[in-house]
């Protein structure tokens, strides 16, 4: 059985520098379009999720970690991702995630550095995004993917990212 993403068709790079952001054109219709094939292969968000994370990680350049946590007793308990360990526990209003799921809406930090109570889990992240998942309105999930390039996530990233997310939640079983 041939398993694999044509992460190729996904960007057109234009130009790359050390330290700078990678300019591209990202169809973030065909990145979703794969995410709703893995979902619709396995709903449950263990497989999904781990799938996902490694999808964007693998298509989205200029990434060091990519993947969720997840809200369990009150807090957020890191899930499937990609990238070096982090930290396990996150509570609501601390760092980015936590800062996305007391707001319930998505975070974008050009400059982590800048972020009061940033939590840094791996030194080469710069800027970060964060994403609310919901479940009839209440978060289930972040979506958190960081980048070792400052302002990494433009307008359209967060766009296309939201426009995933909300195909995950669509289709996503949580048990
Ligand atoms: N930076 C996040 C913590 C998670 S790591 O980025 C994977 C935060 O401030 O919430």
């Amino acid at each position: 059985m041939v398993c694999f993403v044509r992460t190729e068709t996904v960007l057109e790079y234009r130009r790359k520098a050390p330290g700078k952001r990678t300019e591209y054109t990202m169809d973030y219709r065909i990145l979703t379009v794969q995410a709703e094939g893995m979902l619709e292969t396995e709903p449950w968000y263990v497989a999904a999720f781990s799938n996902i994370s490694s999808l964007i990680m693998n298509t989205l350049p200029d990434l060091n970690w990519a993947g969720f946590y997840l809200m369990r007793d009150g807090r957020l308990v890191v899930g499937p991702f990609q990238g070096k360990p982090a930290c396990v526990h996150i509570a609501p209003g601390k760092g980015v995630c936590g800062t996305a799921v007391l707001r319930n809406e998505t975070v974008v930090v050009p400059d982590v550095h800048l972020f009061p109570g940033h939590i840094a889990c791996d030194g080469a992240s710069e800027s970060e995004i964060v994403i609310p998942v919901r479940e009839n309105g209440e978060v289930r999930a972040v979506l958190d993917i960081d980048s070792p390039v400052k302002d990494r996530f433009t307008p359209e990233d967060r766009a296309g990212l939201e426009t995933l997310v909300r195909a995950i939640e669509k289709q996503v079983k949580w048990d």
